[in-house]
């Protein structure tokens, strides 16, 4: 596995194996590597000849400092994973190689309408970050194709967007989210979880299977009551709750008459952590 940190040399390769007519994949991911994204190689085995995979953790998407310092970094562990599912290479830039302007005053890409509802309200700034470097990345290895967990399905979303909207040529493989048996999320983040909060961190998950079972079987008027009951459950468990609703799967907007399948996304803190997951619902 060829290790690049210096963004003139990425591009050196990059210009080779376009001569080569092979089709690149890229996985960006902020490192701390679990099954979650071995799943998403394991997907680009089956899609492309050449795997690049990138490890930043990138501030601009981060509307909080404190979180940015916790964020697990791995790097050896992180090594040993991609060289075991034959990734060929790793980017693995440091901050002044991608934001050569300070980044407030950096230029950035933003998905506006998607970016600044539900998990945009609650993260100010972070979609822009997402959608800044993922372009960067894009631009940079001008991958044919690129993968995403549905785990994060917001970004999911906007992501699909921003090569519609920017016409990237560029095909976006999504991978249902890997689960842990109890129904625990694979994220980096559970890493800060502590022994108390693992225990009780299943159950987000737990609830959502629960409120999307009633969901389908309940009248509109009574949908509002079965998510507040949730609600209250997951407070009763310790979760203090930024999002837990349902909402339209195309659109992210509230379901009308004509969606045809709803998505419930939840987000919510357990201490420290801040975990997300979703179900989708198919509903009439
Ligand atoms: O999902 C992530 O890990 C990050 O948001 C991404 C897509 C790697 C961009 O930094």
């Amino acid at each position: 596995m060829y290790i690049i940190k210096k963004v003139n040399i990425l591009r050196k390769k990059i210009t080779h194996i376009k001569k080569t007519n092979k089709k690149i994949g890229l996985i960006p991911t902020m490192g701390n590597l679990h099954y979650g994204h071995i799943k998403l190689i394991l997907s680009a085995q089956k899609y492309t000849d050449i795997i690049i995979v990138s490890i930043f953790i990138n501030p601009m998407q981060f509307n909080n400092s404190f979180d940015l310092k916790d964020y697990p970094k791995t790097f050896q562990e992180d090594c040993m994973i991609l060289k075991k599912y034959n990734v060929d290479i790793l980017f693995f830039p440091n901050i002044d190689d991608i934001y050569s302007n300070d980044i407030k005053n950096h230029t950035f890409v933003e998905v506006p309408k998607l970016s600044n509802i539900l998990e945009g309200q609650s993260r100010p700034g972070h979609f822009r970050g997402v959608t800044t470097i993922v372009s960067k990345l894009f631009n940079l290895i001008q991958p044919d194709y690129s993968f995403f967990g549905e785990k994060d399905y917001q970004q999911l979303l906007i992501i699909k967007t921003l090569i519609k909207e920017l016409n990237y040529m560029i095909k976006i493989i999504s991978i249902p989210t890997v689960r842990l048996k109890n129904g625990l999320a694979l994220s980096s983040r559970n890493n800060n979880l502590s022994i108390r909060e693992i225990k009780v961190a299943p159950y987000l998950y737990k609830i959502i299977k629960k409120t999307c079972k009633k969901i389908i079987t309940k009248d509109n008027h009574e949908i509002e009551k079965v998510i507040n009951l949730s609600k209250n459950l997951l407070i009763k468990k310790g979760f203090s709750i930024d999002l837990f609703n349902i909402y339209d799967y195309k659109t992210l907007m509230t379901p009308t008459k004509k969606s045809k399948t709803i998505i419930l996304l939840a987000s919510a803190w357990l201490g420290k952590t801040r975990l997300i997951d979703n179900k989708k619902i198919f509903f009439r």
